[in-house]
Protein backbone atom coordinates (compact mmCIF):
# COMPACT_ATOMS: atom_id res chain seq x y z
CA UNK A 1 0.00 0.00 0.00
CA UNK A 2 1.25 3.58 -0.92
CA UNK A 3 1.14 6.74 1.63
CA UNK A 4 0.50 10.29 1.50
CA UNK A 5 -0.03 13.11 3.77
CA UNK A 6 -3.42 15.43 3.65
CA UNK A 7 -4.30 18.54 5.76
CA UNK A 8 -7.88 19.53 6.09
CA UNK A 9 -6.37 23.35 6.46
CA UNK A 10 -7.60 25.37 8.83
CA UNK A 11 -10.28 27.39 6.94
CA UNK A 12 -11.70 23.45 6.46
CA UNK A 13 -11.90 22.93 9.98
CA UNK A 14 -13.27 26.33 10.72
CA UNK A 15 -15.98 25.74 8.20
CA UNK A 16 -16.61 22.65 9.48
CA UNK A 17 -15.93 20.77 6.46
CA UNK A 18 -13.39 18.40 7.78
CA UNK A 19 -16.05 15.51 7.82
CA UNK A 20 -17.14 16.40 4.35
CA UNK A 21 -13.59 16.10 3.22
CA UNK A 22 -12.56 13.08 4.89
CA UNK A 23 -15.90 11.39 3.44
CA UNK A 24 -14.95 12.32 -0.35
CA UNK A 25 -11.38 10.94 0.46
CA UNK A 26 -12.81 7.61 1.64
CA UNK A 27 -15.66 7.29 -0.67
CA UNK A 28 -12.50 7.59 -3.21
CA UNK A 29 -11.38 4.11 -1.60
CA UNK A 30 -8.62 6.09 0.99
CA UNK A 31 -7.79 4.74 3.91
CA UNK A 32 -7.07 6.88 6.64
CA UNK A 33 -3.92 5.67 8.47
CA UNK A 34 -3.56 8.07 11.37
CA UNK A 35 -5.30 11.26 11.87
CA UNK A 36 -4.87 13.89 14.34
CA UNK A 37 -6.54 17.93 14.96
CA UNK A 38 -3.57 19.85 16.05
CA UNK A 39 -2.43 23.36 15.61
CA UNK A 40 0.55 23.22 13.43
CA UNK A 41 3.44 25.64 15.00
CA UNK A 42 5.23 27.93 12.94
CA UNK A 43 8.30 26.11 12.92
CA UNK A 44 7.00 23.31 11.24
CA UNK A 45 5.16 24.64 8.90
CA UNK A 46 8.26 26.44 7.75
CA UNK A 47 9.56 23.53 7.46
CA UNK A 48 6.21 21.74 5.90
CA UNK A 49 6.50 24.69 2.79
CA UNK A 50 10.30 25.25 3.26
CA UNK A 51 9.63 24.94 -0.90
CA UNK A 52 8.38 28.42 -0.84
CA UNK A 53 10.53 30.14 1.52
CA UNK A 54 11.31 33.63 -0.24
CA UNK A 55 8.50 33.74 -2.14
CA UNK A 56 6.10 36.79 -1.66
CA UNK A 57 2.95 35.02 -0.03
CA UNK A 58 5.18 32.63 2.31
CA UNK A 59 4.87 34.83 5.39
CA UNK A 60 1.08 34.70 4.72
CA UNK A 61 0.95 31.49 4.06
CA UNK A 62 2.85 30.26 7.78
CA UNK A 63 -0.02 32.74 9.12
CA UNK A 64 -2.75 31.43 7.69
CA UNK A 65 -1.87 27.32 8.21
CA UNK A 66 -1.34 28.31 11.94
CA UNK A 67 -4.23 30.38 12.83
CA UNK A 68 -6.25 27.19 14.13
CA UNK A 69 -6.26 23.76 14.11
CA UNK A 70 -5.58 21.56 10.92
CA UNK A 71 -6.42 17.87 10.67
CA UNK A 72 -3.65 16.36 10.06
CA UNK A 73 -3.80 12.56 8.32
CA UNK A 74 -2.14 10.17 6.39
CA UNK A 75 -4.41 8.50 3.48
CA UNK A 76 -3.67 5.22 1.94
CA UNK A 77 -4.39 3.55 -1.16
CA UNK A 78 -3.11 1.20 -3.65
CA UNK A 79 -0.38 3.13 -5.56
CA UNK A 80 0.19 6.91 -6.58
CA UNK A 81 -2.15 8.31 -3.65
CA UNK A 82 -0.49 11.28 -3.51
CA UNK A 83 -2.02 11.69 -7.46
CA UNK A 84 -4.91 10.50 -6.46
CA UNK A 85 -5.26 13.15 -3.69
CA UNK A 86 -4.09 15.77 -5.86
CA UNK A 87 -6.61 14.71 -8.26
CA UNK A 88 -9.38 15.16 -5.82
CA UNK A 89 -8.33 18.30 -4.43
CA UNK A 90 -8.34 20.21 -7.67
CA UNK A 91 -5.96 23.27 -8.88
CA UNK A 92 -4.40 25.35 -6.36
CA UNK A 93 -6.66 28.25 -7.06
CA UNK A 94 -10.38 27.77 -6.29
CA UNK A 95 -11.16 29.83 -9.31
CA UNK A 96 -9.62 27.39 -11.70
CA UNK A 97 -10.79 24.02 -9.90
CA UNK A 98 -12.91 21.91 -11.72
CA UNK A 99 -16.60 21.25 -10.56
CA UNK A 100 -16.71 18.00 -8.48
CA UNK A 101 -13.23 18.47 -6.80
CA UNK A 102 -12.82 19.88 -3.09
CA UNK A 103 -11.22 23.02 -4.12
CA UNK A 104 -14.09 23.50 -6.91
CA UNK A 105 -17.01 22.93 -4.91
CA UNK A 106 -16.36 24.06 -1.49
CA UNK A 107 -13.52 27.51 -2.27
CA UNK A 108 -13.23 29.94 -3.79
CA UNK A 109 -9.96 32.30 -2.46
CA UNK A 110 -6.15 31.08 -3.18
CA UNK A 111 -5.35 30.96 0.10
CA UNK A 112 -8.29 29.41 1.84
CA UNK A 113 -8.17 26.49 -0.49
CA UNK A 114 -9.18 23.72 2.19
CA UNK A 115 -6.71 20.94 2.06
CA UNK A 116 -2.87 19.88 1.07
CA UNK A 117 -1.79 17.04 -0.44
CA UNK A 118 1.76 15.91 -0.88
CA UNK A 119 2.95 17.01 -4.27
CA UNK A 120 5.07 13.86 -5.34
CA UNK A 121 6.31 9.87 -3.44
CA UNK A 122 9.39 12.16 -2.15
CA UNK A 123 6.74 15.22 -0.63
CA UNK A 124 4.72 12.18 1.23
CA UNK A 125 7.61 10.41 2.84
CA UNK A 126 9.13 13.96 3.66
CA UNK A 127 5.91 14.94 5.77
CA UNK A 128 4.68 11.70 6.91
CA UNK A 129 7.54 11.97 9.28
CA UNK A 130 7.72 15.23 9.73
CA UNK A 131 4.38 15.04 10.49
CA UNK A 132 3.85 11.70 12.52
CA UNK A 133 7.61 10.81 13.22
CA UNK A 134 6.48 7.46 15.09
CA UNK A 135 4.57 6.38 12.51
CA UNK A 136 6.04 3.28 11.21
P1 LIG B 1 -0.62 22.85 -0.91
O1 LIG B 1 0.88 22.69 -0.92
O2 LIG B 1 -1.11 23.72 0.20
O3 LIG B 1 -1.28 21.50 -0.95
O4 LIG B 1 -1.12 23.56 -2.26
P2 LIG B 1 -0.59 23.30 -3.72
O5 LIG B 1 0.44 22.21 -3.72
O6 LIG B 1 -1.77 23.16 -4.59
O7 LIG B 1 0.10 24.69 -4.06
P3 LIG B 1 1.59 25.17 -3.76
O8 LIG B 1 2.15 25.69 -5.04
O9 LIG B 1 2.37 24.15 -3.02
O10 LIG B 1 1.35 26.43 -2.83
C1 LIG B 1 1.13 26.25 -1.44
C2 LIG B 1 0.03 27.19 -1.00
O11 LIG B 1 0.50 28.54 -1.10
C3 LIG B 1 -0.55 29.39 -1.51
N1 LIG B 1 -0.14 30.07 -2.71
N2 LIG B 1 -0.33 31.35 -2.90
N3 LIG B 1 -0.36 33.94 -4.02
C4 LIG B 1 0.17 32.95 -4.70
O12 LIG B 1 0.67 33.10 -5.80
C5 LIG B 1 0.19 31.63 -4.09
N4 LIG B 1 0.71 30.54 -4.64
C6 LIG B 1 0.51 29.56 -3.75
C7 LIG B 1 -1.79 28.55 -1.75
O13 LIG B 1 -2.61 28.66 -0.61
C8 LIG B 1 -1.23 27.14 -1.88
O14 LIG B 1 -2.14 26.18 -1.42
MG1 LIG C 1 2.10 22.19 -2.46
Amino acid sequence: MDRTLVIVKPDGVERRLSGEIVARLERKGLSLVAAELRLISREVAQVHYQEHEGKPFFASLVDFITRSPALIMVVEGPENTFKVVRTLMGATNPTDAAPGTIRGDLGIEMTENLIHGSDSPEAAAREISLFFPGLS
